[in-house]
């Protein structure tokens, strides 16, 4: 898919990752970008970055609220008459292992998987309809692989990849395209103030590159998006010999252990 005279809409549009796609999708020649993120104040520095290259429309909208995905699909379909692509980009990281209480497992659950499900059921209604349509899901590497230091992330992300995975496999053959984001470090707020930690190892990734990436893979059509490309080399090891591969991974932690333990 080119994004070139497309209606986007781009979840978590305020900052990071999701900013850099609004400005790139804008950038591009998109007949509009729809940025949507619980941050306002930071909508608007999204929307002014992007209005003179598209019709910008900025949305509060809480992911981890289905009623409001809702409102997001459908202000955009009144505003603008379909949904070419989908971006369901915003997420939070949350430190440490199974002592991480109920409520914050559930909020990191709410945000980093039911926003993909909710964002699936009010959007691919048109879509379906329209017989076309993208979903641009975003992971991380560690939902293909692991996260040291933090299972809510790690079990979260490998649920969404499992998500779009289900959403290809059940859509693809009714027009409806799917791929999911899976970078390591992206210098982000997520990562600020740090150098990403074990996901750095392979340096930290400058959004905007990011964003070219998206751009060849929607280009492409291909499922999997990996902005570092040797993820796909671990994902090969882990399948090839899934022991070994958490021996390495156990040196990783070690090496790592006492950083995640400080921040915990
Ligand atoms: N930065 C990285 O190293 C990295 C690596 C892999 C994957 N990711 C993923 O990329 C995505 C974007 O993260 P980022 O790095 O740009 O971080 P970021 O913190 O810069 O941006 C995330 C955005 O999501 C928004 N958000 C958080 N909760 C929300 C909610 N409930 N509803 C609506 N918006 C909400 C935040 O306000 C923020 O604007 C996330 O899903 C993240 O897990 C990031």
């Amino acid at each position: 898919m080119e994004v070139k005279d497309k209606v986007i809409v781009v979840t978590g549009g305020a900052s990071g990752i999701g900013k850099s796609l609004c400005e790139r999708f804008a950038m591009d020649g998109a007949h509009a970008v729809v940025a949507a993120d619980i941050d306002t104040a930071g909508v608007n520095s999204t929307l002014s970055s992007i209005e003179n290259n598209t019709n910008g429309l900025g949305l509060q909208c809480d992911v981890a609220n289905e009623d409001a995905v809702k409102d997001l699909v459908s202000v955009t379909l009144r505003e603008f008459g379909r949904i070419d692509l989908f971006c369901s980009n915003a997420g939070i990281f949350t430190a440490g292992g199974e002592e991480v209480s109920n409520d914050r497992w559930k909020n990191i659950w709410d945000i980093n998987v039911m926003s993909h499900i909710f964002a699936a059921r009010a959007v691919l209604p048109s879509m379906l309809e329209r017989g076309e349509g993208y979903l641009l899901n975003t992971s991380s590497a560690a939902g293909l692989l692991s996260q040291v230091g933090s299972a809510p992330y790690s079990v979260t992300k490998h649920a969404a990849i499992g998500f779009a995975e289900w959403l290809s496999i059940t859509y693809g053959n009714r027009g409806i395209k799917v791929s999911v984001l899976c970078p390591q470090a992206v210098r982000t707020a997520m990562t600020a103030g740090g150098d990403g930690g074990v996901a750095g190892l392979d340096g930290m990734l400058e959004p905007e590159d990011l964003a070219t990436t998206v751009i060849e893979a929607l280009g492409n059509e291909q499922f999997l998006v990996l902005p570092h490309p040797e993820v796909l080399t671990y994902m090969r090891r882990k399948t090839d010999d899934y022991d070994r591969w958490l021996g390495g991974m156990r040196r990783l932690y070690d090496k790592f252990a006492e950083i995640y333990k400080r921040r915990q």
